[in-house]
Parts: structure tokens; sequence; C-alpha cells
């Protein structure tokens, strides 16, 4: 079974088959709310909103810790994270699916990871390809087979927030190598990695980061909104339809 993370605009998949609701409980915590179970193109999947149903949490105040370790309780083989980002590369445009290839983490005072405490051991995990490559595939095939405009790498820089950037700021990932830039991408990847579980981000790009595409100001545009979130649930269907 393949677990689903929400994003903002996504705090429920429409036209997920819902078979149950389960609240999980965990050492590190409650998670953002309870897991929604249900079919989805006639594969089980569990769904959790990454923000809470009411889209209540801010990307700091997120429990990854709690999220992850519910859904790989659940015995979940992979995670697909659906999140929105903002373009740096001149080809991220808003509209645009992305499946990143590498990250990069900005963000501070996140509770990110489980190997702390005096009972637990002190593990290094490897991280050179933060995210699961027979994942990244299958999305990759799922946006061509769809026909969606897509793009199948890109680094991703995961900023603090809840605030958006300044243009220098945007100008320095830019030199860092960051192609799209986003909030919630870290801890949640690098604590799939720490739990073993294949972890893949399927990007939405919402609104040009700042001081991009000719843009003084971030704006969100929400008929690209509507839009991608039927690009997004196109491409789940197209993915879970070809397992
Ligand atoms: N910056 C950071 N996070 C984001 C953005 C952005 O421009 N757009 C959507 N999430």
């Amino acid at each position: 079974m393949l677990a689903i993370i929400g994003g903002s605009g996504l705090a429920q998949l429409p036209v997920l088959e819902v078979t149950h609701r389960q609240v999980v409980r965990t050492p590190y915590g409650d998670p953002s709310c309870a897991l929604t179970y249900g079919k989805l193109a006639g594969q089980n999947v569990v769904f959790i909103a990454r923000h809470g149903y009411g889209h209540s949490l801010a990307p700091h105040e997120i429990n990854y810790r709690a999220n992850l370790w519910a859904l790989h309780n659940q015995g979940v083989k992979g995670v697909i994270a659906i999140g929105t980002v903002g373009g740096i590369r001149p080809d991220m445009a808003p509209g645009r699916l992305v499946v990143p290839h590498d990250i990069i983490d900005y963000t501070w005072g996140r509770k990110h990871t489980y190997f702390e405490g005096p009972e637990r051991p002190v593990v290094h995990v490897d991280y050179t390809s933060p995210y699961d490559g027979g994942l990244r595939r299958r999305l990759g095939e799922a946006i061509a087979a769809t026909g969606i405009s897509g793009v199948r790498d890109g680094v991703y820089a995961c900023t603090q927030g809840p605030r958006l950037e300044s243009a220098a700021e945007v100008l320095k990932l830019e030199r860092d190598g960051a192609d799209i830039v986003g909030m919630t991408g870290m801890p949640e990847a690098g604590l799939a990695r720490e739990l073993e579980l294949p972890y893949a981000h399927l990007c939405l790009v919402s609104n040009w980061a700042a001081g991009k595409g000719g843009r003084s100001s971030v704006e969100f545009d929400p008929a690209t909104g509507a839009s991608g979130v039927a690009a997004v649930m196109a491409c789940l269907e197209m993915l879970l339809r070809a397992n």
C-alpha cells in the first residue's frame, strides 16, 4: 500500500473512495490528523493531510516525525508527498508538475531525526540521493502518460517559512543550485530515509519564486491551484493504475 501526503490545497483527495479513518498516536506525539484509508484507481492507499484538515498547521508547526512514524507503522511500502513550490528555474513555471531529484535543507529548529536521546543509537543515514529512484520513475512515467506539463528533475530548496523569501534570498538559492523552493520537504524526506521508507515528491509549481518570472511579488493564482490539483490527481491515478 502506498501512502500519500497531501500539501497546501490538498487537505483531502477529491476522488478517494474513503473506507475508514484511523486516529494514530505515536511516541513522537500526534500526527497532523487522522489517517484516511481508501481506494484510488482501484488500489488501497492511506492519506494524511500534512497541514491538518483545516490547514491549521504552518510548515514549522507540523509534527513530521509523528506523521512519518504513523505511516510507517501502517506498513506502507512507499510515500508520495505532494507539495506546492515556487519556481526558480526558467522552465519551472506556475502550473507545472516537478519530480525533484535532490534537496537542500535550509530549515532550522524542526524535530528532524529519530536518532536522538539517551536510548537511541547515533546513526548517520546515507542521503546521497534523498528520493527513491523507483517512485520517481513511476511519477515521471505517470506525468508523461497523462500528457501533463511536467519536469522529471530539479533541486528542491526547503526554506523555513512561513514567510516567503526575499528576491535576494531566491538568488542565493539559485546560486546554490536550487530549481524550486518550498517549505515542507524537510525534515519529511530525511525522516522517511531514517525509517527506510521509499519517498518521492510530486511538486506543483504554484507561483514564480520572489523576483522570478518578471514579477515583483509572489502571486498565488487560484486558477493554477484548481487545475494543479486536477493535474496532481490525474498523475496519482495514472501511477496507481499502472501499478
Ligand atoms: N516559496 C516557498 N514556499 C512556497 C512557495 C514559494 O515561493 N510557493 C509555494 N510554496
